[in-house]
């Protein structure tokens, strides 16, 4: 899963990030005020969250103040991530105490890993609701207005939302996720994904085409494909028993406007095929960029933590990606100190990196989550400054690659779209190359817009960045 922008030691990638709405309606008495936290998945339930409340005639605020509900789209990846929930839960509770008729809601993926404990033991909140049961929302609400506790943790084998159009939440207009599929049928032994969200499942092929082109047609220039395990998308059409894979969709999404970039989100080593990768190099607006998470390099932590590959899989992958798109950009996901983790293993870990040349990584440390395979079969036996000391080695590798690549693109020339002003100056662009890259560069007075699509000459980098001219 990747981010808006390369982060470092990013423990806040999954976990603290949060979001109030965009102002929608405001015609409405009953407002709904909305954070999200986690992965991008979350982001983009919080717009199907958004769209059936707007339906049921609530309004949207981003001011918690105005709000008679206020919503926490959760996550349960690492325990810090919780923590900082909780935190959020018992400030939002001192606002209850001020205004009692104020309902305060948990959703995600804490609302299924803790179900009513929320509720009942903790009296924290109002209403309980699992990924897989937001359509239900509304109804709980009416009961929770009443004075019931109100939760539906329900997982579902069928649910994707596939009908609900989302509202798009702080949008830039121009970049949006797209979900094509939900849950998890990979068993890795550290990740409570597959209990949180359920088995995988994949969503009706034309309504993910339908939700692009619409999106296209109302200006917005990249669509993110999203899934837990995008490889492994597979629809049949129950009328004409066509089938369609991963490869096929992204054809057709791909083919939507060259004009529309196509990325997607995220792929599991073991998955991705040639046929995506053929499909890839095939189509200029299909970006060039893979999110691999590798985890660990060592082929014994690999085992334990039930990925099914071993490091020489893992590095025949990233060769091939390579040999077959030479300027394909690939990032990572690895965690620090799993069970049983020694200096080997956490060594072989950097040396995997320094043979994939990772752009970005994602980088954790290890943390045992309740109901696991992990916490089940082995022992969270690295202590905490072993795990910190070799996430600082991880961070401080990736650090160093990072700019390494940066600096190859010196002297290049890349299309970017524009996305808006740079951070730090008015007079400056920012945007992001094909490969994923945050490219910065001087306005010139050209009458460009974010949206547009514009190359730009790289004349000098940092760690993060690429800066760069307008090529005129
Ligand atoms: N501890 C630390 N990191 C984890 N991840 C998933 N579960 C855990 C855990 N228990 C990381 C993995 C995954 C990313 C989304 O979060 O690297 O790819
Ligand atoms: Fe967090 Fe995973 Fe749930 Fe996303 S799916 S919110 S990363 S636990």
């Amino acid at each position: 899963m990747f981010e808006i922008e390369q982060k470092v030691i990013d423990e806040s990638r999954q976990g603290e990030a949060y979001q109030g709405i965009e102002e929608a309606s405001q015609s409405s008495d009953k407002r709904f005020y909305i954070e999200s936290y986690g992965c991008q998945m979350n982001f983009s339930d919080s717009e199907i969250i958004a769209s059936i409340l707007q339906t049921s005639g609530f309004g949207s605020t981003k001011d918690v103040d105005q709000a008679s509900l206020i919503l926490l789209n959760t996550c349960s990846i690492r325990e810090k991530a919780e923590q900082t929930i909780r935190k959020r839960l018992t400030e939002f509770k001192k606002i209850k105490k001020n205004n009692p008729a104020l309902l305060i809601g948990v959703l995600g993926c804490m609302a299924e890993r803790l179900k009513s404990k929320l509720l009942e033991e903790e009296k924290l909140v109002d209403i309980v609701v699992g990924p897989d049961a937001y359509r239900t929302l509304p109804q709980l609400i009416e009961e929770a207005e009443t004075g019931t506790k109100a939760v539906n943790v329900l997982l579902s084998r069928e649910e994707t939302y596939a009908d609900i159009s989302p509202v798009r939440i702080n949008s830039n207009g121009i970049t949006a996720f797209v979900s094509i599929m939900r849950g998890c049928n990979n068993m890795c032994a550290f990740c409570v994904v597959p209990f949180t969200r359920g088995r995988e499942r994949s969503r009706d092929n034309s309504s993910i085409l339908d939700e692009c082109r619409d999106l296209y047609e109302r200006g917005f220039k990249e669509v993110t494909l999203l899934g837990q395990n995008v490889d492994s998308y597979y629809w049949v059409d129950p009328i004409t028993n066509h089938a369609v894979d991963f490869a096929m969709l992204l054809e057709q999404v791909a083919y939507i406007s060259p004009q529309l970039r196509v990325r997607f989100s995220t792929s599991h080593p073991k998955d991705i095929t040639e046929s995506v990768l053929q499909t890839m190099k095939k189509y200029e607006n299909i970006c060039k960029y893979i999110h691999l998470p590798l985890q660990s390099g060592s082929t014994r932590i690999l085992q334990l933590m039930n990925r099914t590959y071993t490091r020489e899989w893992y590095l025949a992958k990233v060769k091939r990606i390579r040999e077959v798109m030479p300027e394909c950009a690939i990032s990572s996901d690895i965690i620090a100190g799993f069970c049983t983790e020694d200096d080997n293993d956490h060594l072989d870990t950097l040396d995997v990196m320094r043979n994939s040349k990772y752009e970005y990584s994602y980088m954790f440390m290890y943390s045992e989550r309740p109901g696991t395979l992990a916490a089940k079969r082995y022992q969270d036996d690295v202590p905490m400054e072993l795990k910190q000391k070799r996430l600082e080695e991880i961070v401080a590798l990736q650090n160093h690659l990072s700019l390494e690549s940066n600096k190859l693109d010196l002297g290049k020339k890349f299309e970017v779209l524009i996305e808006g002003n740079s951070k730090k100056s008015n007079q400056h662009w920012m945007g992001r190359n094909s490969q994923n890259k945050v490219v910065v560069f001087e306005k010139n007075g050209t009458t460009l817009k974010p949206g547009d699509y514009v190359t730009v000459d790289v004349y000098d980098c940092t760690q993060g960045t690429l800066i760069g001219n307008i090529v005129s």
